[in-house]
Formats: structure tokens, C-alpha cells, sequence
């Protein structure tokens, strides 16, 4: 095969802005791999619940459950908190609550991106209400720069620099989810 064609492309334009190729999707693979090697390795025995958190960590969310050999449960939330800007609106919403009982239960928590921490501060203020035996958190992305939160985030894909991106999952207006590999704002 032509491993050319496998190439992503350097640039994507997205509303007349410009991106250019962040993390390839060869890179996420491996990433994608170890996390849920490690996931695997600390729920050995265990039925988690996998809990994304759409829309943006649906393509995350659908690779690492592949490769998640102990028994597990999935369920979503859906939030919404950018709007169709680049930066946060800083007002968190519940879209969709989930549909699984969470009380006694472990609960993995898997996020496209932590930004400024609203989103996943939320998130854990509500599970934590219904006493679960066990919550963590993993992240395909990190804004090392941005988060401002008082707990410790469990798994971590890469740590990033805070700009804007988009691909793998991640939008700007809605468009740019479908890319294979992560693009920055080419500045
Ligand atoms: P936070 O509440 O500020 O941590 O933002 C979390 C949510 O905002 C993520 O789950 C994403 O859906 C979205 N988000 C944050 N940063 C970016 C970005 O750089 N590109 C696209 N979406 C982002
Ligand atoms: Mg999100």
C-alpha cells in the first residue's frame, strides 16, 4: 500500500481559519492503547462504568472501549458549554443525564478535552451526590495552562498547550469532528 495515502493533510482550513496537524492519528493510536492498557491493569477484576461526555468524546470514547478487556458498562452525558465560539462561555448545561445508577459503582469518566475544568468540576460535583464506590477521569487532552481544578485527573493523553483545536472528536461550530487527526490553530 501507498503510505502516502495514509499521510493526514498539513493543513485543514476551517471557517476560512487554518489549522495544521497537532497529534497524527497514529500517535492518538498508541496513546489511545496505553491509556486503556493502564485502565485495564487498575480495574482487573472490577465493572466499570464508562461515561463520555458528548458531543466531543464520542470518537475517544468509541476507540478506547475497543481496547478495554475487563467487563465494563457504558453510558453518555451530554453537556453543552462553548456554544459555537472558541472560547469557553463559562456557563455549563445538562443536555442529557445518564441512564445507568451510579451509587456503589465504579465510574470512569472519559473527556475529549479538559479546558478550564468547568465542564468535568461539573460533572463530578453531580456523580459524587450518588456516592459511587469509585470515580476517576481520563482525558484524551489536557490544557496543562488553563485547569483550574482541586483534583487530580487519573489518566492524562497529552498534555497540550492552550490553544484551540479541533479533530478526533473535537468541533469548532460543529464542523471539524470527523478529522483523523488533531489540528492547532495556525497562528
Ligand atoms: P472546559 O469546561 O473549559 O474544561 O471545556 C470542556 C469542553 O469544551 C470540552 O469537553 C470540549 O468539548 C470543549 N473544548 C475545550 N477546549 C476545546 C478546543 O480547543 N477545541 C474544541 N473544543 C474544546
Ligand atoms: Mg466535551
Amino acid at each position: 500500500m501507498n503510505s502516502a495515502i495514509n499521510e493526514p493533510a498539513q493543513f485543514v482550513t476551517v471557517n476560512n481559519e487554518r489549522f495544521r496537524v497537532f497529534i497524527t492519528e497514529e500517535k492518538i493510536k498508541t496513546r489511545v492503547k496505553e491509556l486503556a492498557e493502564e485502565i485495564n491493569r487498575n480495574y482487573a477484576g472490577k465493572t466499570p462504568i464508562l461515561i463520555g461526555v458528548l458531543n466531543g468524546s464520542f470518537i475517544f470514547f468509541s476507540d478506547l472501549v475497543r481496547e478495554i478487556t475487563v467487563d465494563c458498562e457504558i453510558d453518555f452525558f451530554k453537556l453543552s458549554s462553548y456554544g459555537d465560539a472558541k472560547i469557553s462561555s463559562g456557563n455549563v448545561k445538562l443536555l442529557k443525564d445518564l441512564n445507568c445508577q451510579v451509587t456503589e459503582r465504579d465510574i470512569i469518566i472519559v473527556e475529549d478535552i479538559i479546558d478550564s475544568g468547568l465542564s468535568i468540576d461539573f460533572i463530578k460535583n453531580l456523580i459524587s451526590k450518588q456516592n459511587p464506590r469509585s470515580f476517576s477521569v481520563v482525558t484524551l487532552l489536557y490544557k496543562r495552562d488553563c485547569v483550574k481544578i482541586d483534583f487530580k485527573v487519573d489518566y492524562i493523553g497529552f498534555q497540550i498547550p492552550n490553544h484551540f483545536v479541533i479533530g478526533y472528536g473535537l468541533d469548532y461550530t460543529q464542523k471539524a469532528r470527523n478529522l483523523r487527526s488533531i489540528y492547532i490553530l495556525d497562528k
